[in-house]
C-alpha cells in the first residue's frame, strides 16, 4: 500500500518523508492557500523532495482550460499529477491530458458510479472523499470498498487513492479493503505512530536500565 502526504506544507513533507512515509504527495487549493505560497513554488518545491507523484489541482471548470492548466502544470517537473474535478467536462479533460500522456487524478468523487466513469475516461489515480461522506451520515469506507470491488470486477487500472483521511481507523480499514493509495495529513501520520502501551513500555525499559546501573 502506498501511503501519500495530504499536505502542501514542505515542513511536513519533508519530515514525513524522513521517516519514510511518503510515496507521493497530494495537494489541494485550500491546502495550497493554507501554506501562504505561490501555487507554483510549493509545487515544484514538493517535487524536489520526492520523486513520487506530487498531484496538483487544476482550477477552471471548462475542459479546454483544464487541459490548458493541466499541460502547464505537468511541464513543472515530471512527477506532476494533474488533479481533476469529477464532473463532465474534467472527463473530456482526463481523457485529452491521458492521451497527451499526462497523469491525472479525478477528485472528489463521492460515489462508485463516478469512480467507474473516472476509470473510463482513462485516469491514472481516483480518490474517493471518505472523511466527507462520514461527515453526512454515509459511510464512506463503504463507498470506497464498492469501487475497489468494481475496479477488481472489471480489471480497470485506475488506482484507488482513498482521501479525506481523519483517523487512524481509515487506514486501517482502506489497507484491509486492498486499496492502492492512501494520502494522509501528517497528523494522522503522527497518530498512527503512538500507542499508550509503547509509551509505557520505553518508560519502562529505561527506569530499570537505570535501575540496574545504580543511577
Ligand atoms: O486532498 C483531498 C482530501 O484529502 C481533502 O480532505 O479533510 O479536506 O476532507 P478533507
Amino acid at each position: 500500500m502506498k501511503f501519500f502526504i495530504d499536505s502542501a506544507d514542505v515542513n511536513e513533507i519533508r519530515a514525513a518523508n524522513e521517516r519514510g512515509w511518503v510515496d507521493g504527495v497530494t495537494t489541494n487549493p485550500t491546502l495550497v492557500a493554507k501554506s501562504g505560497r505561490s501555487f507554483e513554488d510549493v509545487i515544484k518545491e514538493i517535487c524536489t523532495i520526492t520523486t513520487g507523484p506530487v498531484s496538483a489541482e487544476v482550477i477552471s471548470l471548462k475542459a479546454d482550460e483544464m487541459v490548458k492548466e493541466g499541460v502547464a502544470l505537468a511541464k513543472w517537473a515530471d512527477n506532476v499529477v494533474v488533479k481533476i474535478p469529477m464532473c463532465e467536462d474534467g472527463m473530456i479533460a482526463v481523457k485529452k491530458l491521458t492521451a497527451e500522456g499526462i497523469k491525472t487524478n479525478v477528485t472528489l468523487v463521492f460515489t462508485p458510479m463516478q469512480a467507474i466513469l473516472a476509470a473510463k475516461a482513462g485516469a491514472t489515480m481516483v480518490s474517493p472523499f471518505v472523511g466527507r461522506l462520514d461527515d453526512i451520515g454515509n459511510d464512506g469506507m463503504a463507498m470506497v470498498n464498492d469501487v475497489v470491488q468494481i475496479y477488481r470486477n472489471y480489471d480497470f487500472a485506475t488506482e484507488v487513492l482513498v482521501a479525506s483521511v481523519r483517523g487512524p481507523l481509515h487506514l486501517q480499514q482502506a489497507a484491509l479493503i486492498g486499496a492502492d493509495i492512501a494520502t494522509i495529513p501528517y497528523k494522522v501520520m503522527q497518530q498512527m505512530t503512538g500507542h499508550p502501551l509503547t509509551t509505557k513500555g520505553i518508560d519502562m525499559f529505561l527506569a530499570d536500565w537505570n535501575k540496574a546501573k545504580g543511577q
